[in-house]
């Protein structure tokens, strides 16, 4: 008999890090890997363009939950997979990341005494005005299996008093998906498209709500971006939350029509990373972006006031900036003033191959 692994995504960054590891446990004789989106995310953008750009089929089972407060998305994901879970009875769940989705999920199955094992594990910002840290803070608590992307997560689960058997660092599983997928990512024309040269432009992304959703934070921002693009030309793919905000707060069309400013739909995987690999700095506040400019040596501006990744500021090309800080360090970066970095060890497009030999060594198979 096959093992049933419940493989459980949500939301766009979700899809990346389920990917690899789908991939590597279809090649398994006794893995019957079962994709679970949950609906979190559901615009096409956002959710279908990534399955075809990961090469993923359709999700064997969707929830379709939608958006909503914290209590409605959690609640709603808990009712809809207990009900799916107690049928499908799999023999092990995997969450990913940080989501409202991954705690809902994990604190189901703990409930019903189904293993879980959480992928990025041991995260930590320790900043609990952040939803994500919550989700974090509780999965870790709940999963039987911790699968860690560098020695930062080993630590920090210990120091929660997490027993150590249950910890494996395995690297980072969205440089698989970036390994896996790099000819199509340098063969795409997305930057070709958008008339621009390579190294001759910066990217932006922005979706938090602490940035997002604040009318002082986004015009700040917004001036921000028309300055720089003065200097260079500047790429927005804007979140969908953003957007509703930048339009509600009357900032939308004034930025949009900015020279230098090109405002876009949310990319799928492979443009938005054609851009990311040609780009000459990233400014977000993304959590895996700050890992993809790590690997690929891109000076990275974080708009935040912690990162539950250090090694990417510590290793890597990631620095945290204020948002009144933007204009200065972008200028500096303009003038050649550049982090080198390094890249943390296991970031080496091999974590699915380690993910799959710990689920068979957990399972006994
Ligand atoms: C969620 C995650 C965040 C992750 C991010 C990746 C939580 C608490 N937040 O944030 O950790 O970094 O996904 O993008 O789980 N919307 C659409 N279409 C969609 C999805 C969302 O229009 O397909 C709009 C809706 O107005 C929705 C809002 O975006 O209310 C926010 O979506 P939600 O999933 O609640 O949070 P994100 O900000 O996307």
């Amino acid at each position: 008999m096959k093992k049933i692994i419940h493989l459980i995504a949500a939301t766009r960054p979700n899809f990346m890090k389920i990917a690899p590891l789908f991939h590597a446990l279809s090649q398994e004789r006794w893995a019957l890997p079962r994709i679970i989106h949950t609906g979190q995310h559901y615009d096409y953008d956002m959710s279908d363009t990534f399955f075809s750009d990961l090469n993923l089929p359709k999700p064997h089972f969707n929830l379709r939950i939608g958006s909503g407060t914290h209590a409605e998305q959690t609640g709603k994901v808990m009712i809809a997979y207990e009900r799916l879970v107690v049928k499908e009875k799999p023999d092990l769940v995997v969450v990913v990341g940080d989501v409202n989705s991954t705690l809902a999920v994990a604190l189901v199955v703990a409930k019903l005494g189904i293993k879980s094992a959480h992928l990025e594990a041991g995260l930590r910002s320790f900043d609990r005005r952040m939803p994500e840290e919550i989700n974090r803070i509780v999965t870790d608590s709940l999963a039987d299996l911790l699968w860690t992307p560098s020695p930062d997560g080993d630590k920090n689960l210990i120091s929660e008093g997490i027993h150590r058997e249950k910890i494996k660092r395995v690297g980072n599983i969205m440089i698989d998906s970036l390994e896996m997928m790099s000819g199509r990512i340098k063969s795409d024309d997305a930057c070709v498209k958008l008339g621009l040269n390579s190294g001759r432009f910066g990217l932006i992304t922005l979706h938090r709500p602490a940035n997002a959703d604040n009318i002082d934070m986004l015009s700040t921002f917004s001036e921000s971006l028309m300055y720089i693009a003065e200097k260079i030309p500047i790429i927005f793919p804007v979140h969908p939350r953003t957007k509703k905000n930048l339009i509600s707060f009357n900032l939308y069309k004034r930025l949009g029509n900015a020279p230098g400013v090109h405002l876009l739909r949310p990319l799928s995987y492979i443009p938005f990373m054609n851009l990311v690999f040609n780009c000459k700095f990233v400014i977000t506040d993304s959590g895996g972006l700050q890992e993809e400019t790590t690997y690929l040596n891109i000076p990275c501006l974080t708009l935040r006031p912690n990162t539950e990744r250090p090694i990417t500021i510590t290793k890597g090309t990631n620095s945290l900036c204020q948002i009144t800080e933007i204009n200065n360090k972008v200028d500096e970066i303009l003038k050649g003033k550049i982090k080198i970095g390094k890249i943390p060890k296991l970031w080496d497009g091999l974590t699915a191959v380690r993910v799959v030999k710990s689920i068979r060594d957990f399972l006994a198979v």
